[in-house]
């Protein structure tokens, strides 16, 4: 990889001019790999990634697509007053601008959820007209689980509101010290649709975890509040969706 100097590097994002790079690396306000850097000279490479003006990365690359395991307590906004959001839980080379949540979950959900700077990407993934399909694992209270009750997730309930659901494959689990254990997966996003549609059958879920999201899937080795940006065969998806041929 060709090494250049900071203040071109930071030049060659568009965003600011030389003179401007060469004006924020001498006010402390350029990071490489974390660390201020004020020497405008400093070699880095073309392609490096980690490199950040005012905790806003810099790097070429337009779009970034991360991978977030939510933790509960988090909320699913840029930014927030009072509570955490899941852009504080990113690091601040991993930040663009415009970066958001594809997508809500609650903030007592957890699970995956996508960040990215891509409007389209976010606008085709929670189109209705695409029906991506989202899998929860749920705990849910003064729930039993019967053949009748898949049916009814099966052709559709129909909320408390009186609004039907379109079809939804539940799946039994197993079994806890008062609740029942399931997956459900659903094609749409209504406001709180999981928790309502257990609701409709008397239920309460007492924990909910987003495991996958069209063709991507949480990654396991993310503990609870981690991240990392998606791989190539999930930017395959990423691309399919954006080319509006996703699931
Ligand atoms: N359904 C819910 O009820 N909550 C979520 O966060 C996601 C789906």
């Amino acid at each position: 990889m060709a090494k250049i100097r900071l203040d071109k590097y930071i030049a060659n994002g568009g965003v600011y001019t030389r003179s401007r790079a060469k004006k924020l690396i001498h006010a402390n306000k350029v990071s490489v790999g974390g660390k201020t850097v004020t020497d405008e000279a400093f070699k880095v490479d073309e392609e490096q990634t980690d490199i950040a003006v005012n905790g806003i990365n810099v790097r070429a690359e337009k779009y970034i697509y991360i991978m977030l395991n939510k933790p509960s307590g988090v909320i699913s906004a840029t930014h927030d007053k009072k509570q955490k959001t899941v852009i504080d839980l990113i690091a601040p080379q991993d930040r663009r601008n415009g970066l958001f949540p594809a997508g809500r979950l609650d903030i007592d959900t957890e699970g995956l959820i996508i960040l990215t700077n891509d409007g389209d990407f976010a606008h085709n993934t929670l189109s209705p007209k695409k029906h991506v399909s989202k899998l929860y694992a749920a705990d849910v209270e003064n729930y039993t689980f019967s053949a009748e009750s898949q049916k009814r997730f099966g052709d559709g309930i129909v909320l408390l509101d009186g609004s039907k659901c379109k079809p939804a494959i539940l799946t039994y689990k197993g079994r806890g010290e008062g609740y029942v254990s399931v997956t459900l997966e659903i094609t749409e996003g209504k406001f709180h649709q999981v928790k309502k549609m257990f609701e409709s059958e008397g239920g309460r879920v007492i924990r909910l975890k987003r495991l996958s999201f069209g063709e991507i899937q949480l990654d396991d080795a993310l503990k609870s509040g981690e991240y990392r940006k998606l791989n190539p065969t999930e930017m395959l998806y990423v691309e399919k969706i954006k080319n509006n041929n996703g699931a």
